[in-house]
């Protein structure tokens, strides 16, 4: 039975996670840590690190990135094994993750659903194909409360569009005011409202013809049984960074 601690657990993705793994015979939420509090779910739940008196068999992050420093530094110096399902890292916290992933093995994925694994690999062959006459433009949808903007997903999928282009194209977040023509810049933008679970379409626009790729996640499980997935995947594994990639070609 592995033994897992979620970060975050009060929020949305916490109870989604903790159904998950109530309905799995292999896995068993111990405590969480969230300064939120309570005991919303039955288990035990800590305001930080400092407090979780016994060692899980591996963490699961669906929080904030302000839970970062004290999680990075528990699970470094005990070698526990650690998924990042967490969006919104600055590139100096990213840096961070990367550091403590030579002492302990880290998973960290923006988007857990194996859909929107697939339409990052389904983009960056789309523009190897149509090649450089085609502009990129993202729209992302998601619910009144997401904290950051753009999504990880989006930066993950114009992250996907750019290595086909080499890494030539820099993003753009949002348009404002009289901007000129565009350049060969990734356009990124984002819209926020209702309960939208979330929504990502990326449009590739060239002379006379537009091509969209899409996907549209219609629950909050999906994510929550990636997770899960790559927590007990992670568990054993030696110290590394470690993502979808390689969870989908194992
Ligand atoms: N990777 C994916 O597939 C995926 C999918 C959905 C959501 N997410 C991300 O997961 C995160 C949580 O989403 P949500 O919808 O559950 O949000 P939410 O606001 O409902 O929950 C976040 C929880 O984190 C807690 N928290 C805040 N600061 C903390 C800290 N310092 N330490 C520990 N806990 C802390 C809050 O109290 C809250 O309970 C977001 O970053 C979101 O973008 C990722």
């Amino acid at each position: 039975m592995i033994r897992i601690l979620i970060t975050g657990i009060c929020g949305k993705m916490g109870e989604n996670l903790m159904n998950c793994v109530g309905a799995d015979g292999d896995a068993e939420v111990v405590c969480g840590v969230d300064p939120a509090g309570g005991s919303p779910h039955g288990v035990a739940v800590y305001p930080d690190f400092t407090k979780v008196p016994r060692q899980p068999d591996v963490i699961v992050d669906f929080s904030s990135p302000a839970a970062l420093g004290g999680e990075l530094a528990y699970a470094a110096e005990r070698g526990v094994p650690l998924v990042i399902a967490a969006t919104g890292y600055t590139q100096e916290q990213l840096e961070e993750i990367k550091a403590a992933s030579l002492r302990t093995a880290i998973f960290r994925s923006a988007n857990f659903s194996i859909g929107v694994n697939l339409l990052a690999k389904l983009i960056k062959e789309a523009a190897l194909a149509l090649g450089e006459g085609f502009d990129v433009e993202i729209c992302e949808r998601h619910h009144r409360y997401k904290a950051d903007a753009p999504s990880g997903t989006a930066l993950l999928l114009a992250e996907s569009a750019n290595a086909a282009y080499g890494n030539s194209r820099p993003l753009k977040i949002g348009r404002n005011g009289i901007e000129g023509k565009r350049g060969n810049e990734i356009g990124i933008h984002s819209l926020r409202g209702g309960t939208i679970v979330g929504e990502h379409e990326v449009m590739f626009a060239g002379e006379d013809e537009i091509i969209t790729l899409s996907h549209s996640a219609r629950s909050k499980a999906v994510f929550a049984s990636g997770a899960l997935k790559a927590a007990k995947w992670l568990c054993g594994k030696p110290a590394g960074m470690y993502g979808m990639d390689d969870l989908l070609n194992s």
